[in-house]
């Protein structure tokens, strides 16, 4: 049988798992501040923990809400927005495939507007808008693309918040990868540009650990009670001794380094990943280079289908994600993502050789 060598999760590896702070930072918590970290909290999260991040955002911790993981931050906003009113939400085409279907548990009836190498296309978004009047909310992943790579670019910011501004919708930023940018300038946050037209949420699962399930969302202080009564009436608090431990994981100065040397090794898998699919992938694949994050998103020429395939490449090892997936409406049939973040070096070159017979040979028969 074939080694495996998936490239279907976004997830760190475990050799960028920071194990032995993360040890020390449970027992810190648990000697510092036990009867926190075993007990409930408010809806809010960790106080601690609240504060830090507010710091960084330069926000009153009062609008930070902690959350079992970003995801149910999004829910969680969804839920609340879309209770009472208009339930249309747009989203790049393509974007995250958990967050169409959080969205829709919702309730929302979710629409796409086009990705290009520059982000959202925000023309297309003004368009719809004209078309179909003001949506209820829009949801951006502004830097290195879930799942296409791309950022939006900074005139697309401005004119994004500007459009939000004129017509009345909240924004939600999705920005679990911005500080895991290896190339260019770090560009100013939807939050910073947009204020109270933007809700912003990120997670510690892409720059600490996915199984800590600690992500948060930075609300309008007029939205953030009402998310903070949301999540008690949910599931009282999140999970205090995570938070409690993140709390002194952070506190012990482990963040930034830590970030800085998972920065570097997603930098190397990133190169390694886009020189074999220049190597070994069809000509005619085309790819966004991306600047950082986790993801290569490839669009294969005409004639692969990449649901087709998916049952072969699997067989043979390599599996990845189908970009059907990645579309509220059918799109996407010749587009596969990559995730290069839990592979090393030398077996992507190998996996992606792998694939690359694939897709070349169903080109060859199509
Ligand atoms: C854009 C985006 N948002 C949210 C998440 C999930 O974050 P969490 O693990 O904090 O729920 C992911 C994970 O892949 C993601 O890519």
């Amino acid at each position: 049988m074939a080694s495996q060598i998936p490239f279907t999760r976004g997830v760190p590896s475990s050799d960028l798992l920071p194990v032995d702070a993360m040890r020390e930072a449970v027992e810190q918590a648990m000697r510092s501040e036990p009867t926190t970290a075993l007990a409930y909290a408010t809806g809010a999260g960790h106080e601690g923990l609240r504060a830090w991040i507010a710091g960084r955002h330069g926000v009153e911790p009062s609008r930070v809400v902690c959350t079992n993981g970003s995801l149910q931050a999004l829910l969680f906003v969804a839920e609340v927005e879309l209770a009472e009113g208009p339930r249309r939400v747009l989203v790049e085409a393509p974007t995250y495939d958990r967050a169409i279907l959080v969205l829709r548990r919702a309730g929302a009836d979710v629409a796409g507007i086009p990705v290009d190498g520059d982000g959202l296309d925000v023309d297309a978004l003004a368009a719809d808008i004209e078309r179909h009047g003001a949506p209820a909310l829009v949801y951006v992943i502004p830097n290195f693309q879930n799942p296409s790579g791309a950022t939006l670019a900074a005139d697309r910011r401005h004119r994004l918040v500007e459009l939000a501004r004129t017509h009345g919708f909240t924004i939600i930023e999705d920005d679990p990868y911005g500080l895991l940018r290896w190339r260019g300038e770090m560009l100013p946050s939807l939050l910073e540009l947009g204020g109270e037209s933007v809700i912003s949420m990120s997670s510690f699962t892409k720059t600490v650990a996915p199984g800590l399930r600690v992500g948060y969302a930075i609300a309008p202080g007029e939205l953030a009670p009402r998310l903070i009564r949301h999540a008690n009436d949910t599931y009282i608090s999140p999970s205090m001794l995570s938070q409690s431990a993140l709390a002194a994981y952070c506190a012990g100065g482990n963040f930034e380094p830590w970030v800085g040397q998972a920065r570097a090794a997603l930098q190397e898998r990133c190169a390694a990943m886009c020189e074999a699919v220049d190597e070994h992938f069809p000509a005619g694949s085309t790819y966004v280079r991306p600047d950082g994050g986790y993801f290569v998103w490839v669009d294969a020429p005409e004639g692969v289908d990449t649901t087709r395939l998916l049952g072969e490449a699997t067989a043979a090892g390599v599996p990845y994600v189908k970009g059907a997936d990645f579309f509220a409406e059918p799109a996407g049939e010749r587009s596969l993502r990559l995730a290069f973040s839990a592979v090393p070096p030398d077996q992507i070159h190998e996996g992606i050789a792998r694939l690359g017979g694939i897709l070349s040979s169903a080109l060859a028969t199509a």
